[in-house]
């Protein structure tokens, strides 16, 4: 095509190619050339079917009331978000979450992927004071991220420790040791819980990366993508209280909405100012859909509700399912390890010592009509070598039972003959 040759650094940056765009490509070309593929790979919600039926009747709702309905569709709201959205979002979190925000707290945006570009880039990348990195003390972090910085070496991670807790299971530790903030450190970011591994931080982890980042006068960010306050996706007792210097995302999609595209940053006024201004350029508005169709539910419990009582316990059970078919199905014939089931929709499977790399067995798997995700793609921005994400595979267990249970048995006799 003409003028492509003479495409800028930032053009060719985002036009890539990039792993994650090649892997979306090929999981989505697999899938749509083979309908009977076992989906284990991708990220989207389980369709529940009561959650579903909520959204339904609150779309019906607004059909029915052509004064909302044609609000909505009718106006471009102003680019950090409906003002009454943004009031009732605070209320929320204030009345709900005991957090201390108000509207000047809160920007909405086209989804938590948008946020964390614009976030990434607001912070980091050249600076007066020279060139500033985001730092993921948690490795290995959301796919999402890796191809979001506008310059090279924008985002930095960092290796976890790994607990073994029995045989069969593990959990990843913020190695404080390694973490290592420097005045070149622009943010902290650590989704929890966490995509890939479902874990979650413990309230003294925390607790010091937040003392960490107000020390450096950085901001700590953290994703709750899968989390507080919404979808609840979590099976410990943390539950993060936003402080001022803090900046969390909360997305709608991971309540069976990501058609909507619309989430919701809480940060510091400045730095909602800012995202207000970047999402002008960028966006000009957001889409009002959303935010029409969350606010009645703004005003109680219900959403807290749905997460606890609903969503966490759906994939709470999956998810040990999922365990329980790989633990049938691989014995102790080989010496695999799944991270602790903390949260989030995945199984992070650790293939100790494998001696296939995680990109050859994803082929192997696919040839098999088995999707799952690759490991290495979730340790970008990473010093030197890291063999054991090379060793990982991502599965995802929204799925229903039986195409679970089908993918995970062609998995195990797969891993089985790695080692034959
Ligand atoms: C950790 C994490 N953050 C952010 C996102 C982006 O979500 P969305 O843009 O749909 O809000 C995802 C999507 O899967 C995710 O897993």
């Amino acid at each position: 095509m003409t003028g492509m040759n003479d495409s800028s650094q930032t053009g060719r940056r985002l036009a890539g190619p990039s792993g994650i765009q090649e892997l979306m490509d090929d999981l989505g070309g697999a899938l749509a050339l083979h309908p009977e593929m076992r989906m284990l790979g991708g990220g989207q919600p389980a369709a529940i079917q009561c959650v579903q039926e909520i959204w339904r009747s609150r779309i019906a709702e607004m059909l029915a009331d052509e004064s909302t309905l044609d609000r909505a569709l009718l106006n471009y709201d102003p680019p950090g978000g409906n003002p009454l959205f943004r009031e009732a979002m605070a209320a929320f979190l204030r009345r709900e979450c005991g957090w201390e925000v108000s509207l000047d707290n809160i920007a909405v945006l086209p989804g938590g992927q948008t946020a964390f570009f614009l976030l990434f880039n607001l912070l980091a990348g050249e600076t007066e004071g020279g060139k500033k990195r985001v730092i993921f003390p948690l490795m290995p972090e959301y796919i999402g991220y890796a191809n979001q910085g506008l310059s090279a070496d924008m985002l930095s991670g960092r290796e976890p420790l790994i607990e073994m807790r029995g045989a069969h299971e593990f959990k990843y530790r913020v190695d404080f040791d390694r973490l290592r903030v420097t005045s070149d450190t622009a943010a902290l970011c650590v989704s929890c819980p966490a995509n890939p591994s479902g874990n979650v931080l413990t309230d003294e982890e925390f607790d010091r990366l937040y003392e960490i980042a107000l020390c450096h006068d950085i901001p700590l960010m953290l994703d709750n993508a899968y989390g507080h306050p919404f979808p609840g996706v979590i099976h410990t007792d943390f539950r993060p209280v936003w402080r001022p210097g803090m900046i969390f995302s909360i997305s709608l999609s991971k309540l069976g909405l990501p058609g909507l595209r619309t989430s919701v940053v809480v940060a510091d006024a400045p730095v909602v100012h800012a995202l207000r201004n970047m999402n002008a350029i960028v966006s000009l508005a957001n889409g009002n859909l959303g935010q029409a169709m969350l606010m009645p539910f703004l005003a109680d419990d219900r959403l807290i509700r749905l997460g606890r009582e609903v969503i966490r316990p759906f994939y709470q059970k999956r998810s040990e399912f999922t365990r329980q078919v790989l633990a049938d199905s691989l014995g102790d014939s080989v010496p695999w390890a799944v991270h602790s089931l903390e949260g989030a929709f995945f199984l992070w499977l650790w293939l100790k010592d494998s001696p296939v790399p995680s990109g050859e067995l994803y082929q192997r798997l696919k040839a098999r009509k088995v999707l799952v995700v690759p490991g290495h793609y979730f340790a970008f921005g990473m010093d030197g070598e890291w063999r054991h994400p090379q060793e990982c595979l991502r599965i995802t267990c929204s799925q229903p039972e039986a195409v679970v249970r089908e993918g995970i048995e062609i998995l195990a006799d797969e891993v089985r003959r790695m080692w034959r």
